[in-house]
């Protein structure tokens, strides 16, 4: 875990409390301390872990945040899309002078497990072709299923449209005729509608249930916990 030494203003402005300029009225009027103590002069140096905001450890220098996506927001950060992902967060969050940024992206209408972090090498890690991270999705389908998808899904030779290389091997468990569970460990664009699509199917309704052993049994569509990975 990071722990730098830098000036106060330094901290409370990477981490959304208040900008550089106005870290002067911020220590006026929240108590900020170091080691208990508190300060009001903007240009003290300190170590991250000794910082307190009124009585509370600053938020991480890095944040790994896993969050039940509802139905409806954008994983971008272009306005013009739509409501974004990120004004689920705290305006702290937002305010970060490193970016928080989806793990790969869900479709505006895909619901379920998403992370965000402001580590990009992780992310990167994270959503390489390399990584076989298991995504689990249940689908909703618009029709009753004809028999041969898990086979040809877990056959390892399915083609999408427009690619070069076959899928990966998925495996798929069937809850009703038009109710399935879907493991993947590729991130590929519109994977599992496109998948579906290949098999003359259409998805209605997308839930990813978890994301690695991140699962959103737990959270309330667009609530979200901090996590460490
Ligand atoms: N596959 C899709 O088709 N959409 C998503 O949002 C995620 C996976």
């Amino acid at each position: 875990m990071q722990n730098s030494y830098k000036r106060v203003d330094a901290h409370l402005s990477s981490l959304g409390y208040c900008s550089r300029s106005e870290a002067k009225k911020f220590l006026n009027k929240v108590l900020v301390c170091i080691n208990g103590v508190r300060i009001f002069d903007t240009t003290k140096k300190a170590y991250h872990n000794d910082i307190t905001v009124e009585n509370e450890a600053l938020d991480a220098e890095s944040l790994v945040i896993l969050m039940n996506k509802p139905s409806g927001v954008v994983c971008s950060h272009e306005e013009e899309n739509g409501v974004l992902i990120y004004s689920l967060l705290p305006e702290r969050f937002q305010k970060r002078s490193i970016k928080i940024s989806t793990v790969g992206r869900l479709d505006k209408d895909t619901t379920g497990a998403i992370l965000l972090t402001d580590d990009g090498a992780l992310n990167h890690k994270l959503t390489s072709p390399k990584s076989d991270i298991s995504k689990i999705y249940e689908a909703t389908l618009a029709q009753a299923l004809r028999g041969d998808e898990a086979e040809i899904f877990l056959s390892g030779t399915l083609m999408l449209h427009g690619e070069k290389k076959p899928l990966l091997p998925a495996k798929m468990e069937i809850i009703t005729p038009t109710l399935v569970r879907l493991e993947i460990c590729e991130g590929r664009y519109h994977q599992v509608k496109r998948m579906f699509g290949a098999v003359s199917n259409k998805v209605v309704q997308l839930h990813r249930l978890n994301f690695g052993d991140f699962s959103v049994e737990d959270l309330e569509p667009s609530c979200y916990k901090i996590i460490n990975l």
